[in-house]
């Protein structure tokens, strides 16, 4: 089939790329001319492991595509795919000023019927608007179709997600934009047992909402078992792996660490609450989900001023910077707020991250990176852990123990061994546990 992507940021490049391995023409279109101009050399924009490899492929075999140019993309596609970004406004409210452009757009070059779908993650009656707007600015009766199809990727996971999703779910008011869209997928499902939903346009648009809260909302009830059992001496991994294996509650997603980060919980939550109010719909649930994710770095940071007493002076190693393994995202990234909280009462950073050092650069340029984890630990009198990457859970401790001016580990994800490091004579912090 003929698919556009208008936006090559995350959602846009990964899924363009995933269709086009399926055999798709595949257009993706950004205004980013700087971009267009690398993604056309095969370079990959974003860190995101695979990609880059599918987009070789792609442009090899011709079924990929990127351009800035907007009617092509537009003309030349049957389902074009909105993928622009929605910011946060600072109230919280989706900014959704790109998606209307789009729109706009649309409007101006729409020549047939195409089925237009919003893909970034959007409120609740965007989709109305959507066809609102290309209806107000097309100067001919064209007919067409607006549908809600989320995306559920996770950042670092993204190509697997992409070609083995959960659920797909499919907002459509019609036979004709439903039958299409399910065309489309199963080229991705084809004999896998993958539930497919079809549903009101505005439930789908909800379901994207619902689905990060609800994961939120998992990771600050893990967050808050952890708090309690630092204050009474449990230990949070045994308690919430055991309350995790009642099926209807489940493992994934309960483990409690030093916050929730991202481009998306964040952004998504705030953005859901404002739903709420505008629908006259309480919101303290969400409140006390962003009050207990706060929490959750202020008493690590509490936790490594009250061991290390005076933190002026003192030689501090961070290990991992991104909000999560696998990728070099750092928005939201609770590191981040460790950082500047050490950092501004004096403390001498040394960092390393596997990939997120460059973007973290822009921001703190009075910090020491490394490109080796054991050189930022060397002389440091306080380790502390912010990114569970796979290569820090390799470290050799008896090399970091020796490395070491004092041995204390702030692990603000669980990822040693913890009983291996008491025994190596660390002073070992993790969270939720003594
Ligand atoms: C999230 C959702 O998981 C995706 O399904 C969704 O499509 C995406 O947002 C989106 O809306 O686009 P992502 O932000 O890439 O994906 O990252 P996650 O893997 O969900 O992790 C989010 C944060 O939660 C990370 O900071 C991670 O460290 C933290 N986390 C996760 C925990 O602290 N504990 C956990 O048990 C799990």
């Amino acid at each position: 089939m003929k698919l556009s992507f208008i936006g090559s940021g995350y959602v846009g490049l990964t899924t363009g790329a995933c269709f086009a391995s399926l055999g798709h023409h595949i257009i993706c279109q950004d205004i980013d001319e700087q971009k267009i101009r690398k993604l056309k050399k095969g370079e990959c924009t974003i860190f995101e492991p695979g990609l880059e490899d599918l987009l070789k492929n792609g442009l090899a075999s011709g079924n990929i595509e990127f351009t800035t140019n907007i009617k092509r993309t537009i003309r030349e596609s049957e389902i074009i795919f909105i993928c622009v970004n929605t910011p946060p406004k600072e109230d919280g409210h989706a900014d959704l000023r790109f998606v209307e452009r789009v729109a706009r757009d649309i409007a101006r070059y729409l020549d047939e019927y195409k089925i237009i779908v919003d893909k970034s993650t959007v409120p609740i009656r965007t989709a109305e608007k959507v066809k609102e707007t290309i209806e107000r600015y097309s100067d001919k009766k064209v007919n067409f179709d607006v549908v809600s199809n989320p995306e559920f990727l996770r950042e670092g996971n993204a190509i697997f997600d992409i070609l083995n999703p959960d659920r797909v779910v499919i907002g459509a008011e019609n036979e004709r934009s439903k039958n299409t869209m399910l065309r489309l997928y199963k080229t991705i499902i084809k004999d896998k047992k993958i539930p497919i939903k079809i549903t009101s346009v505005k439930s789908a648009e909800l379901i994207k909402h619902g689905a990060n809260t609800f994961l939120a909302a998992k990771i600050s009830f893990a967050n808050l078992i952890a708090e309690v059992c630092e204050n009474a001496q449990a230990d949070a991994s045994e308690v919430l792996e055991a309350i995790g294996l009642d099926e209807r509650i489940g493992t994934q997603f309960l483990r409690p660490g030093i916050g929730f980060g991202g481009s998306c919980f964040p952004k998504d939550i705030k953005a859901f609450k404002k739903t709420l109010e505008v629908f006259g719909v309480n919101h303290s649930f969400i409140d006390a989900i962003e009050s207990i994710n706060n929490r959750a770095s202020e008493r690590f940071i509490k936790k490594i001023e009250k061991m290390l007493w005076v933190l002026d002076g003192k030689s501090i190693c961070v290990l991992g910077l991104a909000f999560k393994p696998n990728t070099d995202d750092i928005r939201n990234a609770p590191a981040l707020k460790v950082i500047k909280y050490l950092k501004d009462n004096g403390a001498k950073i040394r960092v390393h991250d596997p990939v997120a050092m460059p973007k973290v650069k822009n921001i703190f340029s009075d910090i020491l990176y490394f490109e080796n984890p054991y050189e930022a630990i060397s002389g440091s009198e306080a380790l502390i852990m912010c990114t569970e990457w796979d290569e820090y859970k390799k470290l050799d401790m008896k090399k970091l123990f020796a490395l070491m001016v004092t041995p204390i580990i702030f692990d603000g994800r669980n990822l040693f061994n913890r009983n291996e490091a008491k025994k190596l004579g660390f002073k070992y912090h993790g969270v939720g546990k003594q």
